[in-house]
């Protein structure tokens, strides 16, 4: 039986730290997973809420693991010491939630981040280009909708990831994903269009959206584009 559900898992594969947090963890399955598989040393546990915050102690101890993963009562990363933390990840939650605990914690933020927003992945993107961050890999993992895991790390410069890419289009749909032309980002661009095409018009966003669909539609398609993650197997 798989511990995680895909997302998750998905998050799981983009975490690799000495000390890595989850802020709002609730069951804590995936810090107990990093531990069990070793992909971090050790972790902390960060919960808002005193019912979770319990879930979060017990798995924890059901584990045998509290040795390596601290839970701790508290807001985003207040918690944390300066430093702490080599990492962090936010999951299941949705982008503005997430990216109001990001800005509540301005130059407290770790330097790598793995965020998995239940909707509005393009304003993590936006906001990792303005706080310093580029993109260095995403995943989408199907589930009730197909969720979107991003890892952002802290970068001098601009973020390469979207270089020779139709801006707009990335930002919507994820450089990366785009890149290697992810089965699921292809189906996901396919139900946008179908799904906006009779909404817009000219001057309404629909119209802008339905725009950036196509761009990436087309982008998705053109052999021309390389597709790393196809290539070469
Ligand atoms: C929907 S659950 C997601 C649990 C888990 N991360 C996952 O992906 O399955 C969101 C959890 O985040 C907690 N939470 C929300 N805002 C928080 C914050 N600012 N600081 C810490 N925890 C928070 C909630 O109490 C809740 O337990």
């Amino acid at each position: 039986m798989p511990s995680l559900d895909a997302r998750l898992e998905a998050a799981l594969a983009l975490i690799h730290a000495e000390v890595h947090a989850d802020i709002g963890s609730d069951h804590a399955a995936l810090p107990v997973e990093l531990v069990r598989r070793g992909r971090v040393r050790r972790a902390v546990v960060v919960e808002l809420t005193p019912g979770p915050l319990d879930v979060a102690r017990q798995a924890v101890a059901r584990a045998g693991l509290a040795g390596h993963i601290d839970v701790r009562a508290g807001n985003g990363f207040a918690p944390l010491a300066p430093g702490e933390v080599h990492s962090a990840s936010i999951t299941g939650m949705g982008a503005r939630t997430i990216l109001g605990i990001l800005r509540r914690a301005g130059e407290e933020v770790p330097p790598a981040l793995v965020l998995q927003p239940n909707d509005s992945a393009p304003l993590l993107r936006r906001w990792a280009g303005e706080a310093g961050f580029h993109v260095t890999a995403e995943r989408l993992a199907a589930g009730f909708w197909n969720y979107a895991v991003l890892r952002f790390e802290r970068r001098p410069g601009p973020d390469p990831a979207y270089t020779d890419l139709p801006l707009a289009a990335a930002l919507e749909y994820g450089p990366h994903l785009l890149r290697a032309a992810d089965p699921l980002l292809l189906a996901q661009v396919h139900a946008d269009i179908a799904h906006l095409t009779p909404l817009a018009a000219p001057g309404r966003p629909t119209q802008d959206a339905l725009e950036t669909a196509r761009t990436a539609l087309s982008w998705l398609t053109d052999p021309e584009n390389k597709k790393p993650a196809l290539r070469g197997r």
